[in-house]
């Protein structure tokens, strides 16, 4: 499988340790339509907005495309023309495929809140000094799956690559969720996964999110 790798910093770089048949397209080395066409699967982590810029290439090159660019707002024009030209694209917040477990055991605890009335829920996140926002939006993608309020707090201090805590406290009983992201080759590894499934068919046309195709592996 020849990936075709477009934003190769933290995170992407990590796709190319991990998967050696990997080009890299990088402001020195531009990508292009021939070029992208010379492989198989295309994986983003652009910064959003120059991911925006990439779409109208992405979609001529009419390749699988597994994308963990964030900070912009999918237009419906390009979600339509790639749900019309059948191509088969992945899209993803958080890669994480652990993250994507703990959102199934979120939205079971979720279903079980009438079992706690009296239960308060709090999420706290953790992450490196250089993240901009605060809580971090898998936090608050945490509160969504809840689907009732928690109280949020979040830390921003050293390298932490992401740290996520569920607490649910009722006058009788805990629950606990955490979620701890080590190293960013977690992201890597999942994009890598998807990759992987589209390579072998195993996708869908259309707009994918990653979360249905980890659902619909692990048959939920
Ligand atoms: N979905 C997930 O699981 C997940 C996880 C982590 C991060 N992300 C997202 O992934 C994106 C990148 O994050 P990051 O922390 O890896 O950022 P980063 O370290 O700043 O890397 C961005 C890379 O994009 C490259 N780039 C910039 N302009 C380019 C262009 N015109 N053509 C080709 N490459 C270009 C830069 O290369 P040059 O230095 O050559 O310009 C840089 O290597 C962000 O949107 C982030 O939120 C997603």
């Amino acid at each position: 499988m020849k990936i075709a790798l477009i934003g190769a910093g933290k995170t992407g770089a990590k796709v190319s340790e991990l998967h050696r048949d990997t080009t890299i397209f990088n402001s020195a080395n531009q990508a292009t339509i021939e070029g992208l066409k010379t492989c198989d699967i295309i994986i983003s982590f652009l910064p959003g907005d120059i991911f925006v810029d990439y779409i109208p290439m992405l979609i001529e090159a009419k390749i699988p495309v597994i994308t963990g660019s964030t900070g912009f707002e999918w237009k419906d024009e390009w979600i339509k023309e790639i749900n019309d030209k059948k191509l088969v694209w992945v899209r993803a917040h958080n890669f994480s495929l652990g993250m994507n477990i703990v959102k199934n055991m979120i939205e079971t605890l979720s279903k079980a809140r009438d079992l706690y009335p009296d239960a308060q829920f709090s999420i706290h996140d953790i992450h490196h000094t250089m993240k901009v926002d605060s809580p971090s939006g898998t936090a608050l993608s945490w509160e969504k799956w809840l689907g009732t309020n928690a109280e949020i707090t979040a830390e921003r201090t050293g390298d932490v690559v992401g740290y996520h805590h569920l607490l649910m406290e009722s006058p009788v009983e805990k629950i606990k969720i955490t979620h701890e992201a080590i190293d960013r080759a977690i992201f890597a590894k999942g994009a890598l996964w998807a990759a992987e499934k589209a390579f072998k068919n195993m996708v869908p046309s259309g707009l994918n999110d990653f979360s249905t195709i980890v659902n619909n592996h692990l048959k939920i």
